[in-house]
């Protein structure tokens, strides 16, 4: 087989034998496929697709490019989800410990944030003490002990992936439906779960600007996963707007306690789309019968405070000093020099807003990174005080932004506030879920 042939094949539009899927990614894994061609393989995959054997397989390769995570000695279905990313997204920290509080067993690894969006690492260690780097026993035998754990990538987990993407990243080729399915996949599969609930983020804060691309990326990637044996159902929600009011690491993980303590109302977006994808994990790790029997398990670990009792757990067992105090005064972790409230000029509805600006604006002041190596500070980042739709009076603040290094601060405000668009007349009230695929 030759590679050159490969690429012409694909060029034309014709659908790859599982044989020259393995030859690729084996071969550009190891070494015997250069750069530059994997490069107009891929851009011939940008432009002709892939059919759905296609994408499986590569998917299958991928996955098996490196370690595999044997998660079969824990007990339960595993059930993990998963987000394309997002803004003000703080699902998981809400999530993991209200499923594992109803009986799932919840062995996640997350990642980091990187340009606008926030990855849960980050968030887990705002709060003093945490380390989320473990060997993959110390994480099963957290996880057999308190139903859930999350951590950082342990081990080398696909590393065609890794290739890949930083190919894909220099070559525009991010933009191909089968290249993000296979990638993302790849990663949940290669973790050892049994079920993926993914939340398919669309709106101007992510990567899929519109619900027809989010509809056919969710598509995909549940089709991978039922074809490889994982129970897999995709949601897709809006992310026309920060999902949370607080963008910032520790501002995020005050924010999850605040929900799980019960502070934030039921009718809240953050709160109901983790009520939604918390609902299909127990209904695919086969816990709940239906809709209404999950919604009242979770609402009672809520109540309970038993989701509360997971975090902290979980806390304690990555080692955070004192993650009863954490729990107790959350407020402890967005200690900062200057709190700067943000007016726009002028007044009105919000008619529009620009996540991805928004993420900016908190990555600005020291709450994300512009490149992987950058430090995070851990208390900085923004909160919101409203939403779409919603009025703002003249000098009404928008959002206060809680700063330790003001050397950034007009930029951010300036992000902010062209983030935000206002205008005259109430906006007709846009839906948080755009659809369930499995
Ligand atoms: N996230 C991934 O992990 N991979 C992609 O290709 C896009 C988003
Ligand atoms: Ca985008």
């Amino acid at each position: 087989m030759r590679m050159v042939d490969l690429i012409a094949k694909k060029r034309r539009g014709e659908a790859h034998t599982h044989a020259e899927i393995d030859f690729i990614i084996s071969g550009y894994v190891n070494g015997s496929i250069p750069d530059y061609q994997m490069s107009a393989w891929m851009m011939a995959v940008c432009w002709q697709g892939m059919e759905e054997d296609e994408v499986s397989r590569l998917t299958f390769d991928m996955m098996n490019s490196g370690d595999v995570v044997d998660l079969s000695d824990l007990p339960g279905v595993k059930v993990d989800k998963h987000s394309t990313g997002g803004v003000g997204d703080t699902t998981t920290l809400v999530i993991a410990p209200l499923v594992a509080a109803c009986g799932g067993t919840v062995a996640k690894m997350s990642g980091r944030g990187l340009g606008h969006t926030g990855g849960t690492l980050d968030k887990l260690e705002a709060v003093p003490g945490v380390c989320v780097e473990k060997e993959i026993e110390e994480f099963k035998d957290i996880v057999r002990k308190n139903g859930l754990c999350v951590i950082g990538q342990s081990g080398n987990l696909v590393p065609a992936d890794k290739l890949m993407y930083a190919l894909r990243d220099v070559t525009g080729t991010v933009e191909s439906i089968p290249l993000i399915a296979s990638s993302i996949m790849s990663k949940k599969l290669a973790a050892g779960t049994d079920a993926i609930v993914l939340d398919v983020k669309t709106g101007s804060g992510a990567f899929m600007q519109t619900v027809e691309d989010a509809r056919r990326l969710s598509e995909t990637m549940v089709r991978i996963g039922n074809s490889l044996g994982r129970r897999t159902v995709a949601i897709i929600t809006d992310m026309d707007q920060p999902l949370g009011m607080a963008i910032g690491n520790g501002l995020e993980v005050k924010e999850a306690i605040d929900v799980l303590s019960g502070r934030v109302s039921e009718s809240d977006p953050l709160y109901q789309v983790c009520m939604l994808l918390a609902s299909n994990m127990l209904k695919l790790a086969g816990l709940a019968a239906d809709d209404g029997d999950a919604e009242a398990q979770l609402t009672d670990a809520l109540k309970e405070g038993r989701g509360l009792k997971k975090l902290q757990d979980m806390l304690t067992a990555l080692g955070a000093e004192d993650a009863g105090a954490v729990i107790a005064d959350p407020e402890c972790l967005c200690k900062v020099k200057q709190k700067v409230p943000v007016t726009l000029d002028g007044e009105g509805y919000i008619s529009a807003m620009y996540a991805a600006d928004i993420g900016n604006a908190a990555q600005m002041l020291g709450a994300g990174r512009a490149e992987k190596t950058d430090v995070i500070d851990p208390a900085v980042g923004l909160v919101m005080h409203k939403r779409m739709g919603e009025y703002v009076a003249a000098g009404e603040p928008i959002a206060t932004m809680y700063v330790n290094d003001g050397s950034r601060l007009d930029g951010a405000i300036a992000a902010l506030k062209g983030a935000i668009k206002l205008g005259k007349d109430k906006p007709a009230a846009a839906p948080m879920v755009h659809g369930i695929v499995q």
